[in-house]
């Protein structure tokens, strides 16, 4: 397939899974919290533009095993708040230091630290208030959400991306090193986004052979997009990706081009792709979302 139709077969399928992800989040938060700037901060980042890839992988994944993304959607939505979390306090400047985040200012330079902060902390905190407290599909069985609350928190805790953003800061400006730079990036951001394809199967209870093929398809997928990620942040353009480039450089970040060079970074988040697509190769064509947005990741501009 050539790349136009793979970027428009995406782009559809992305646009509404999003619109019904931005759905549920609007809804849940009508009229939430006080004091008020508390809930625009959150409201702020969460509706900034992000891509949701991480819900679009949960909903998608969940078709892969057989099941209708609509029961779900509460559940993946939830994967957005501990990422839009995740993104206002790396910007901070005692973390990464940027002023831009999906094409605007980011939460500090509007909201101050404090607020920005505990905006973080809020949307982290919520998402597992919406885990535990909304009302199950009668198909869903209640062991398996306990099992989401764990893999989620397991992925976004002290051995996936909070583990991982400590040893991304600890690596400013340290002499490049493989197994560190891997440790950084299976953590940061693989993590969530394994966690993320993994919600399809948990929930629909599905074989062990499903977990493992979706478990490394997740793992594959995720680390190429922090390395995409790495290469966009030094040939992307900021007016695409909503965010400065050559921000990784400006603090001397333990990235994959630092390490390995554009082009042998750019070779081995494909064999990620291919090896996270093979993974799955016995799927049916629920599947096939899942396999288009493995290729589109590769090609992306934002
Ligand atoms: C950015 O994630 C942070 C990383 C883990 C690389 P995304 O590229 O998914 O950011 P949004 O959600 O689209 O803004
Ligand atoms: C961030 O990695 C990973 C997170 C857990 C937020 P980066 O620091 O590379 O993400 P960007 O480039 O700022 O989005
Ligand atoms: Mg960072
Ligand atoms: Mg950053
Ligand atoms: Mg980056």
């Amino acid at each position: 397939m050539g790349i136009e139709p793979l970027v428009m077969d995406c782009k559809e399928y992305i646009d509404t899974k999003s619109r019904i992800v931005d759905s549920f989040l609007r809804d849940y938060f009508k009229g939430q919290s006080k004091p008020a700037v508390l809930q625009e901060a959150m409201l702020y980042s969460l509706f900034a533009g992000g891509k949701r890839l991480r819900p679009i992988l949960a909903l998608a994944s969940y078709e892969a095993c057989g099941g209708n993304a609509e029961d779900i959607v509460p559940y993946a939505a939830t994967l957005e708040l501990v990422h839009t979390y995740s993104l206002i306090h790396d910007d901070l400047p005692t973390m990464d230091n940027d002023d831009f985040r999906r094409g605007q200012p980011t939460n500090h330079k509007v909201y101050g630290e404090a607020v920005a902060i505990l905006a973080g902390d809020a949307l982290l905190t919520e998402a597992f208030s919406i885990l535990s407290g909304m009302p199950r599909p009668a198909n869903i069985k209640h062991e398996n959400i306990i099992r989401i609350i764990r893999e989620i928190s397991e992925a976004a805790g002290i051995n996936g991306m909070v583990a991982g953003q400590v040893q991304d800061l600890l690596s400013e400006n340290k002499q490049p090193d493989r197994q560190t730079l891997e440790f950084i990036h299976t953590r940061k951001t693989a993590a969530l986004i394994r966690a993320s394809v993994r919600l399809g199967p948990i929930l629909y209870d599905s074989s062990r052979e499903v977990h493992t093929a979706l478990t490394h398809y997740g793992n594959s997928v995720g680390l190429a997009f922090q390395i995409i990620d790495d290469i966009l942040d030094i040939e992307g353009k900021t007016e695409d990706l909503g965010k400065p480039v050559g921000s990784d450089e400006r603090i001397n970040k333990m990235t994959y081009p630092r390490v390995y060079g554009i082009e042998k970074s750019r070779e081995i988040a494909e064999q990620l792709i291919t090896d996270g697509i093979s993974s799955i190769s016995t799927f049916s064509s629920d599947a096939d979302p899942l396999r288009r947005i493995a290729r589109y990741l590769l090609i992306r501009k934002n």
